[in-house]
Parts: structure tokens; C-alpha cells; sequence
């Protein structure tokens, strides 16, 4: 691909990824798979070491107590006569339990100990050419942030990793793990990136830039055009900022598609709460709230760069959420995009709010499915925890995306929406109230709201990604600190299942 003509003020580091058809002449590390047999320590026979390497090897890697289990990192000079300085073995656990995902977080884990090397050849591709290029570009990435020193070459991520593999299906698995993992990249940029650097016009600008190097058509509405158009729960969240709201539209429509999908995604570029304040612990996380929207922006890009034959629209409402002289009050009443009214109970409510004008106007496209993505709820967490994704929406698509999700290692789990809700949503002075006086299901409320503003028989699904967009616990596989990506690899995966399925 070209070089991005988008501009943000820092990116995160990542490995160049390659495929040979064979390993080059010399390289700083071999990393190679390891298994915990019954018998001990396996190394399986690979392109990298020849019978009398591969003994030597073993006998030196059980020596220093390697014993193959999954994530277990050993580093051991190579012998004479192999082109590298050392071999990196990283386990994969019993060979008999090997999946994607054990693919995955293994190369993850060897990527990051691989910090400050130059060039690494890899033979873990051989129990999942994908996973392993997934694992390892994901694993590696260093968001440093925004800083006055450069970093040194030591606390880099390695610089280069060549993948082995010279068939036609080696070349295609590599090349879509790779436009996929660079999305992820894309969207955990975007998450990790501050709200003093990207708020609604900077961030829109970005999008913008981005969508069009992709080849998307991209229309961008500024708070004139949302006051025009009546996008009102855009505004209300808006208002309360000197930074205006705006609604990006971004569309990959390929002669040959078959099926189209409506994907929308929360986009608060910082969520203070508004008038109903968040308290200060941890308030610097809602950078993160915008984790929805990235989520979505990068897998559009995904779908044009992988030249998906599906049509893909985007909707992306960008707001910021603060308090002020000019903010929505609670017990305001607002009149969403297509007519429908709500009074605001919480304004730190504020996703559903511009979900609900955004739901609107991606229905109206008459989509086969629609995919929805927020950071909204932190019931989200109270009911699966930080990394699991509650998914709401109609029965069997709802089943199908959380199916998705735990497919590609991004766990997720369906959710229901509940009847004896419909009547906590009435509102005295308006159609629907934007939140319950209830400590009870607060995820499934917020997902019974949002189902108001999709037209009936559209398939939908709503993915509460409050927890797993953004790792605040410990650094595990491929799972690094801060923004996660999650969910876009679930989305790219069902974008190019759809594609097939028709
Ligand atoms: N952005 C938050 C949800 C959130 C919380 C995401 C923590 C990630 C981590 C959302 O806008 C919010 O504030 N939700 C409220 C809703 C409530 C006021 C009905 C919540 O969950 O407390
Ligand atoms: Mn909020
Ligand atoms: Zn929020």
C-alpha cells in the first residue's frame, strides 16, 4: 500500500513482516515451536535446522530446562554452522491440543522477548501461517506515546520477522493476516492516541484520510450538517464542548457484492460524563471511548484492502462528552435522527445517545446486516468481566458474531435483551429514557435502547466492548498494555465469511 497520507501524532512500533520461500543467508534469531511431549522436550523437524542442528539443539534446550509448555520463551546460542545467532524456541504445549489461538499467543509472547532484535526467521507458521503472523505483529507493537527523546535500537520491536512458505495458499493466508493485523494496529493507534490530540474534527480528519487511501468513499458532516439533517442526540453530546461533534460515512461498495453490512461505532473521543461527572480515578481511560469506532474504521479498510465482495457502510458518530454552561442537562428531552425522542436521566449516557442517530441513519441504508461496537456500558464488565464482549441483537446473528469472536480468540458471548425492561425505558415527557434506576442488567438496557432505533428485519448485532477494548491488567500472547484493537479481527472474519456465504 502507498504511504497513508494521514497524519497522527504518534504511531505504534511493529515488526516488517515477510514470506520467503526460503530462509535468508544469516539472521540475528531462529525462533522455532517447541511441544511438551510425554517423553519430554520435541522440536519438530522444520526448514530451519537439519537432523544433526535439530539434535544439538534439543540436547541444549533441555539442558537450560525448557520443557514446551505453551507461552514458554528459551533462548540458547545456535550451533556452528546455522546461519543465525541464536535460537529462540517458543512452546506450544501437547501437539495434540495445538490450536489457532495457542498459535497465536505463542508467537505473540516470543514477538515481545524479542525486543531489540534485527531480523528474526520463524518456522511457528507452520502450525498456522495466520495465527503466527496475527500473534507476532500483534505481540510486538510498542505504543510509546508522545515524547521528547527518540528510543533507543534495545527497547525496539524486533525489526524484521520472515515467515517460511512458498505455495500460492501460503502467499494468500499470509498476505490477509497481515492487511488484518495492520488493521489492528490502525485501531489500537486511534484508541491509544490522547483526546487532546485526537477530538472529533482531528479525528474525523484522520478517518477521512485514511478511508480515501483504502479507496472509500467518505463523507464527513460537521455540526452544521448534523443541525441540518437533525442528528439531535449527535448534538446534545456534542454540545457541552468547544470541540464540535461530527459524523463520519465511510463506504466500500464493490460491483460484485452479493450482501451488505452496516457497521457503526461509538466515537466519544473523551467521556468526562458530562453534568453527571465521572468521578477522577481512572477517568483518564475514556480515551478509550472511542475503541468502537476505531474498531470499525479499521475493518472497512480491512474489507477494501482485502477486496471483499461485500458492500460495507460505516457510520461513525465522533463526540466529545463534557460538562459546561452549554451542556445537555438531565431531564432534557432530545429529538434523535429519524424522529424519535428521548429524555436524558444520566448525560454520562452519552454512547447510546449518538448510537441511536447513527443506528437510525445506518438503517435507512436497508442493510442485510447490521454490526454495531461500544465501549458502553461498565455493566458490561460487572456481568463478563474485562475481556469477554457481551453481544447483543436478533437470535441467530447475535449467536453467529459471539461464535465469530470466540473463533478468532477474541472472546464473546451472547446476551439477552429482556422484556421486563421495555417498561424501565418509558419516560414521562419522551418516547424512551436514556437510563433505568436500576442496578440491575445495565448492559441489557443500554442494548434494549439502542434495538429502538434499528428498522425491523434487519439482523443485528450490538458488541459491548467496554472491557476488552482496552487492557488495563497484566500482558499475556498477544495481548499488550492499553488498547487491544478488539473487536476488529471478529469483524474482518465474519466480513469475509459473509462475502462466501452467498
Ligand atoms: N463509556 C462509558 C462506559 C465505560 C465504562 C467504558 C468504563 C469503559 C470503561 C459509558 O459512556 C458510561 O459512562 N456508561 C454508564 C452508563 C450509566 C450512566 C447508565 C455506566 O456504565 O456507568
Ligand atoms: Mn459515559
Ligand atoms: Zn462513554
Amino acid at each position: 500500500m502507498a504511504k497513508p497520507t494521514f497524519q497522527l501524532p504518534a504511531r505504534g512500533a511493529s515488526p516488517d513482516l515477510e514470506l520467503a520461500k526460503k530462509a535468508p543467508k544469516n539472521a540475528d534469531v531462529y525462533l522455532v515451536p517447541v511441544f511438551k511431549g510425554e517423553e519430554g522436550l520435541e522440536l519438530p523437524a522444520s526448514a530451519l535446522l537439519d537432523d544433526a542442528a535439530l539434535r544439538t539443539v534439543l540436547e541444549t534446550l533441555t539442558a537450560v530446562g525448557a520443557t514446551g509448555k505453551a507461552d514458554e520463551i528459551t533462548r540458547v546460542p545456535a550451533p556452528e554452522k546455522v546461519a543465525a545467532d541464536s535460537i529462540v524456541a517458543v512452546g506450544l504445549g501437547d501437539s495434540e491440543d495445538v490450536t489457532h489461538e495457542t498459535v497465536r499467543r505463542a508467537a505473540g509472547a516470543a514477538a515481545r522477548s524479542l525486543t531489540g532484535v534485527g531480523t528474526a526467521v520463524t518456522t511457528v507458521g507452520d502450525f498456522g501461517l495466520g495465527p503466527a503472523v496475527e500473534g507476532v505483529a500483534l505481540g510486538a507493537y510498542q505504543f510509546r506515546g508522545i515524547r521528547s527523546e527518540e528510543p533507543t535500537a534495545d527497547a525496539l520491536p524486533v525489526e524484521k520477522v520472515i515467515f517460511l512458505g512458498d505455495t500460492k495458499a501460503a502467499k494468500d493466508e499470509f498476505v490477509t493476516a497481515q492487511i488484518t493485523a495492520e488493521s489492528v494496529l490502525l485501531a489500537r493507534d486511534l484508541v491509544n492516541t490522547p483526546a487532546s490530540h485526537l477530538y472529533p474534527e482531528a479525528y474525523a480528519g484522520i478517518l477521512a484520510a485514511a478511508g480515501r487511501d483504502a479507496g472509500l468513499d467518505v463523507e464527513v458532516l460537521d455540526e452544521d450538517a448534523l443541525e441540518k439533517e437533525g442528528f439531535g442526540g449527535i448534538l446534545a453530546v456534542g454540545r457541552g464542548s468547544a470541540r464540535p461533534p461530527r459524523l463520519v460515512r465511510l463506504s466500500w461498495s464493490p460491483r460484485k457484492a452479493k450482501t451488505s453490512v452496516a457497521l457503526v461505532g461509538k466515537g466519544i473521543t473523551f467521556d468526562t460524563g458530562g453534568i453527571s461527572l465521572k468521578p477522577a480515578a481512572k477517568m483518564e481511560d475514556m480515551i478509550s471511548d472511542m475503541g468502537g469506532s476505531a474498531a470499525v474504521a479499521a475493518t472497512i479498510i480491512a474489507a477494501a484492502r482485502l477486496n471483499l465482495p461485500v458492500k460495507v457502510t460505516a457510520t461513525l458518530p465522533l463526540a466529545e462528552n463534557m460538562p459546561s454552561g452549554t451542556a445537555t442537562r438531565p431531564g432534557d428531552v432530545i429529538t434523535h435522527y429519524g424522529g424519535l425522542t428521548s429524555e436524558i436521566i444520566n448525560t454520562d449516557a452519552e454512547g447510546r445517545l449518538v448510537l441511536a442517530d447513527a443506528l437510525a441513519r445506518a438503517s435507512e441504508d436497508d442493510p442485510d446486516y447490521l454490526v454495531e461496537t461500544a465501549t458502553l456500558t461498565g455493566a458490561q464488565m460487572v456481568a463478563l468481566g474485562a475481556r469477554t464482549a457481551g453481544v447483543m441483537g436478533t437470535d441467530e446473528f447475535r449467536d453467529r458474531v459471539a461464535g465469530t469472536g470466540r473463533s478468532v480468540g477474541e472472546p464473546a458471548w451472547a446476551m439477552p435483551l429482556l422484556e421486563e425492561q421495555a417498561e424501565e425505558l418509558k419516560s414521562p415527557v419522551a418516547d424512551i429514557r436514556n437510563s433505568h434506576n436500576s442496578r440491575n442488567a445495565g448492559m441489557l438496557f443500554a442494548g434494549l435502547y439502542l434495538s429502538k432505533f434499528i428498522h425491523e428485519d434487519i439482523e443485528w448485532a450490538h458488541v459491548d466492548i467496554a472491557g476488552p477494548s482496552f487492557n488495563t491488567g497484566g500482558v499475556s500472547g498477544y495481548t499488550v498494555k492499553r488498547a487491544t484493537g478488539v473487536p476488529v479481527r471478529t469483524f474482518v472474519t465474519l466480513l469475509r465469511e459473509l462475502a462466501e456465504q452467498k
